[in-house]
């Protein structure tokens, strides 16, 4: 007899004659209630177990973890909180579960960093089951969106040999051997006797490739692991992260802007409409670990309301030279509150600075654009008509609430010219870059991109505090388990 998802039995109108689960057991009381859990739902099926009739043997062995199959009549449930369960008519056990070693106890309610160090086990408990399948249904959406646009979506090099952000955070790829490396004649590695014969890094952004094939097929989207080797051990940055990138031929900095908050409102909205039972589930969590934090601390709204606003409400476009103004003047800055105190034009905003705009000024989403050039990267384009030594690039920030930048983007200087100018500024090889060259080489035109970084996304709409609990087996400095 084939199982039942859980699921599917849960949502059973009619009751069914003989039917056959398979899961791990939540819990077991009374010598006679079993929590049963497929992870095809949050909720568990109850299933009624006729002790009188089962050894003893075997209902000892029903425990916390235990994989098991239960065969049995569907039927209304006399209890509270459940409409249908399970009449156990035969239970065999699948896989034991030692009630002393099996770490994942609901009763003694593992703290996250407990469940962190049992990455391959937390997600048997109710919050990762619920985290992973909104994750599965946001990437889902993620191609909904695009494809229903019409965007290809691109596979670009998961190892590269260039540098896309131009900072010096990469994770280098090679097979030569750490003793006895070999060495050029002035001592440095000699990358020409490496796998690649040249030096080459996990990529940090798709971006660039993705540029290439935007000029061809018009509009495009990578979605792919991309790797920082920057040691931020923040609870917002992973080593290891998914990122969104798409990237639109002709498209200007509104358009990206446009495409940005569509895109977004778009994938929180599928999930609103497809994880209601996980999203609820996980509200009730948010709402039970504020308890615990000052009344100043905790979220303004539940999670639903925190979302459904986010789809209701148009993001707020300020310029970056504005939220200057704004954070000069703001109350944290002139009580010296911030850790890097805002005095003049051209400060790179830190996260105390985004929060502070989205989370307590503008009190909503907040694009901010036109950044000055210098703290961006070389391929955003320059504006036309900015003061000498005031010059500001078409980039753009989205920042949300609790989460600060989700996504990063920009119009892209196409102007060969002035690209090849900003990279001799900044000493980029135009040899390395010279097939991303032939972009503004061939065919030249307006065009603009975005990157979204996926786990923040995850985080915002699971209402989750720390990105390390978004994602399977994250990878942060220190950390590589599994
Ligand atoms: O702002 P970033 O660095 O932009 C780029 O990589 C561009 N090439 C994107 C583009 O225009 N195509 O990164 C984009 C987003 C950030 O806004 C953030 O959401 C996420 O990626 N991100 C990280 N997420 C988790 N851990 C990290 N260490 C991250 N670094 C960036
Ligand atoms: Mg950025």
């Amino acid at each position: 007899m084939r199982h039942t998802k859980v699921k599917d039995l849960l949502n059973s109108t009619t009751t069914l004659q003989e039917v056959n689960a398979k899961g791990w057991v939540r819990t077991f009381r009374n010598n006679q209630f079993i929590a049963l859990n497929d992870g095809s739902t949050i909720n568990n099926i109850q299933c009624v177990v006729d002790f009188e009739n089962t050894p003893d043997e075997t209902l000892k062995r029903i425990t916390t973890g235990a994989a098991i199959s239960v065969t049995g009549n569907l039927i209304e449930s006399k209890g509270a909180g459940q409409s249908v369960e399970i009449q156990v008519t035969k239970l065999e056990i699948l896989g034991d579960s030692d009630a002393e070693k099996f770490p994942i106890q609901p009763k003694n309610k593992p703290s996250l960093d407990f469940l962190r160090e049992n990455a391959h086990l937390r997600v048997r408990t109710n919050m990762f089951g619920a985290i992973m399948r909104v994750r599965s249904v946001l990437s889902f959406a993620v191609h909904n969106y695009f494809q229903q646009k019409g965007f290809v979506y691109v596979n670009t090099p998961i190892i590269t040999g260039s540098d896309a952000e131009g900072a010096g955070e990469m994770f280098k790829v090679t097979a030569l051997p750490f003793d006895n490396t070999p060495r050029t004649e002035d001592g440095k590695v000699n990358y020409k006797e490496d796998f690649f014969e040249k030096e080459t890094n996990l990529t940090v952004s798709g971006q660039l490739e993705g540029e290439t094939y935007a000029m061809a097929l018009g509009q495009i989207y990578t979605f792919g692991p991309t790797f920082r080797a920057e040691n931020s051990n923040t609870s917002r940055h992973l080593a290891e992260f998914w990122m969104i990138e798409p990237e639109v031929a002709f498209n200007n900095l509104d358009d990206n802007m446009d495409l940005a908050e569509d895109f977004i409102q778009y994938v929180i909205k599928y999930a609103l409409d497809n994880c209601k039972d996980d999203l609820k589930f996980l509200e009730a969590r948010l709402l039970d670990e504020e308890k615990s934090k000052p009344q100043a601390d905790r979220s303004e709204m539940a999670l639903l309301e925190k979302l459904n606003f986010v789809l209701e409400n148009n993001f707020k476009r300020v310029s970056y030279t504005e939220a200057i103004d704004i954070l000069r003047d703001s109350t944290p800055n002139k009580k010296k509150k911030f850790n890097y105190i805002i005095n003049e034009w051209g400060a790179d905003l830190q996260s105390e600075h985004e929060r502070y705009l989205v989370e307590k000024h503008f009190k909503c989403p907040v694009i901010l654009f036109d950044y000055p050039a210098n703290i961006k990267a070389f391929y955003m384009r320059l504006n036309d008509n900015t003061e000498p030594g005031k010059e500001t690039v078409r980039a753009m920030d989205i920042l949300f609430p609790g989460i600060g930048e989700i996504v990063g983007g920009s119009e892209r200087e196409e102007r060969y010219d002035v690209l090849i100018e900003k990279m001799k500024a900044l000493e980029i090889d135009e040899e390395e870059l010279s097939w991303y060259l032939d972009t503004r080489r061939f065919g030249s035109a307006t065009h603009a991109g975005f990157g979204l970084g996926f786990e923040r996304l995850v985080l915002f709409v699971t209402g989750m505090t720390n990105i390390r609990d978004v994602i399977p087996f994250p990878r942060t400095p220190g950390n590589a388990e599994f």
